[in-house]
Order: C-alpha cells, then structure tokens, then sequence
C-alpha cells in the first residue's frame, strides 16, 4: 500500500525519507522517487522500484547550494550558474567530493556527481525537513513516460513506493537541463527546463557529448539514445497530419480530419507545451488503445527555448524500443 500524503503532511514525508523508505515528491520538472542518497539500501530500492535495468547514475536534491556543493568540487562556473538558476530545473555534474556522504551507487561508481536545487516549494520544504541529500529519478518504471501528477506516480509505482506526497500538477512539465562542468568546456548531457541559450549566456559556448575532450571518467551521457518516455502506442515525429488510425499530439491549429487530438499549446507557446507534454502522451496513449488505434502522431514543435527538451523527450518516444530480454539501458 502506498501512502498518498498532503502537503500538510510533509513532515511525516520527510520522516520516512529520513528511515530509509521510498517518498515520491513533487518538483516544479517532474515528480521525483525519492530516497536517502547516503543509503545504499535506500539507493538500491529505488532503482529495483524503478524496474531500472542498469545502474545508471541518480540526481542528488538538495535544499540549498550551500548543502549541494558540500557534496560536489564547484568551480566559479558552478557558482555563477548556481546563483543564476537555482532553485531551478537545473542539474550540475561536477566532480565528487573526497569526503562526499553520497553512497557510491547514487552515481553508480562514477567519478561525479549529479546535484540539483528545486524550486517546488514542496520539494523545498521536503528537503529542509528531512535534513538529508535525496537521489531521485523520475517517479515512473523505467522507459515509461515521466509522471507530472500524483495520479501517473501511483499508475506505475503503487504498492512499490511507501508514500507519494502530492503537490498538483508539475509546473515546467520536463526534466531538469544536465549540464556537465567536469571538463574545460560545459557540456549539455540532456536539454530540459533551462534553454541552453540561458547557460551559454553565462558560460559562453556549450559543447555536446563526445565533441570536446571529456575529462577522465568514462560514462557521459548514460541512456542518451535509448528508447525512453515511451507511450505503448508507436510515436510518429514532425507529422504534418494524423493518419486514419492515429492519435494527433498537436502543437497549434490541428490538420482537418484530426480524430482523438491532444492540443499542447493551441497559441504555439513552448512553455505551455513542456507543462503538458507527459500528461498529454499518457491521455493520448490510453484514450487511443482504448478505441484501438494504432500510433501517435506528434506534430513539428521548433528547438527554441523549451522546444529542444520537448524534441528531445519526443525523438526518444518515438525511437525503436529494446526487445524484451535484450538488455535495455533505459536510463530513467
Ligand atoms: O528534473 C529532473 O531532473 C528529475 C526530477 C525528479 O528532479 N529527475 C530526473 O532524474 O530526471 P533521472 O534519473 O530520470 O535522470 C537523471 C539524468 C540521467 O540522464 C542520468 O544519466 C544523468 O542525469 N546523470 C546523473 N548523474 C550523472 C553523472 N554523474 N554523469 C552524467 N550524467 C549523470
Ligand atoms: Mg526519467
């Protein structure tokens, strides 16, 4: 049984955290499966919740920067984005502390570490109360689409996790921007809910994984080109019209003829779209099986702004799914 808790009952959230139970939480990306990051107990239910095939490296959720970089080697850079995006969807990859409380499972072995400060005010409070770093993933079975209500936590992880604390629907809608700082240049390991423009602002160019040297330490972008936040029903990208037999995820006015449609944003507004793009794959993606059509349609969204995290969530919708048995690497 799983608790569904109020934001009245943080505390007791923040409890369970504390003793080593698994808490979903929301943040202002997605809901989080949130356990002591200092755990390896705790750390390995997680991805065992998670049904996740392979131990791919967690975020560590921080109240504060100041309780993040106790964990992490920030540089200038890491101070300067800190100041300027957090609390935010924002993560940093920096090196590991030598003396870091994070279990070596949080990062799975690696010489790194993933830190993020929320916003959510829930998530906050969450994390000032429970006084620990907490890893957390997207709260949804790996390779399944990320939940940005309650409601999609429980759909997938009922009976698995101890408790979901609901705060409403998730603001931003898409993960947080990963940004990695280990090496010369800053590398963007996953476009999310800061637009990369707003970093290379600050940090001058931003390098993409596997064009620029990379510091030792192997693993960059872990799961970047898996199938990932996939619907049952196969995806079609930058689809002009839906065919007879499919769903329309739509970006603006619709194409005549359009059956089952699931509008992201009627006036083309990006952010609007982020905020409702998981909750629009899984209406469409029930609703459709239900009257037994065949796919989904997603039509053109541009790269601007918060359109690179959106094309990226979709182009790993649509990607070729791993047979069953072969080994997935599905990171989330
Ligand atoms: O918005 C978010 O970031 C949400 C909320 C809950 O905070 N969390 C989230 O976590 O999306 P997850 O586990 O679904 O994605 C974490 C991403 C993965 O792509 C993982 O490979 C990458 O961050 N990552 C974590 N640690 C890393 C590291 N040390 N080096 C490189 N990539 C890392
Ligand atoms: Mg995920």
């Amino acid at each position: 049984m799983t608790l569904r808790l109020t934001p009245g009952d943080v505390s007791r959230a923040a409890a369970l955290l504390r003793t080593g139970e698994l808490v979903a939480f929301p943040t202002e990306t997605v809901y989080g499966l949130g356990g002591d990051a200092r755990n390896p107990a705790a750390v390995a239910a997680i991805y065992a919740a998670k049904g996740r095939p392979s131990f791919n490296p967690l975020i560590s959720h921080f109240a504060s920067a100041e309780a993040a970089f106790r964990e992490v080697l920030a540089d200038d850079r890491a101070r300067a984005v800190a100041a300027r995006f957090w609390p935010g969807p924002l993560t940093l990859v920096l090196p590991r502390a030598p003396d870091s409380a994070i279990d070596l499972l949080t990062g799975a072995g690696l010489s790194s570490l993933a830190v993020r400060v929320p916003a959510h005010p829930l998530a906050h409070a969450l994390l000032e109360q429970a006084g620990i770093p907490v890893a957390a993933p997207s709260a949804n079975r790996s390779g399944a689409v990320s939940p940005t209500t309650a409601a999609h936590v429980l759909d997938g992880l009922e009976g698995r996790i101890a408790a979901v604390l609901d705060g409403g629907p998730c603001a931003v809608g898409v993960e947080s921007t990963v940004l990695d700082l280990t090496g010369a240049t800053p590398v963007l390991l996953r476009p999310g809910g800061v637009p990369e423009a707003a970093l290379a602002a600050l940090l001058g160019p931003i390098g993409r994984p596997g064009t620029v040297a990379e510091a030792a330490g192997g693993l960059k972008a872990p799961g970047m080109m898996t199938s990932h936040y996939a619907p049952a029903l196969p995806v079609r990208l930058d689809a002009e019209a839906a065919q007879r037999a499919e769903a329309l995820l739509a970006f603006g006015p619709p194409p005549p003829g359009a059956g089952l449609v699931f509008q992201l944003s009627a006036g083309r507004d990006t952010v609007e779209a982020a905020a409702r793009l998981f909750a629009g794959l899984r209406w469409l993606d029930a609703e459709g099986q239900r009257l037994g059509l065949t796919g989904i349609a997603a039509m053109p969204v541009p790269e601007e702004g918060l359109g690179a995290a959106i094309r990226d969530r979709l182009r790993r919708a649509a990607a070729p799914r791993p047979r069953q048995g072969q080994g997935s690497k599905a990171d989330a």
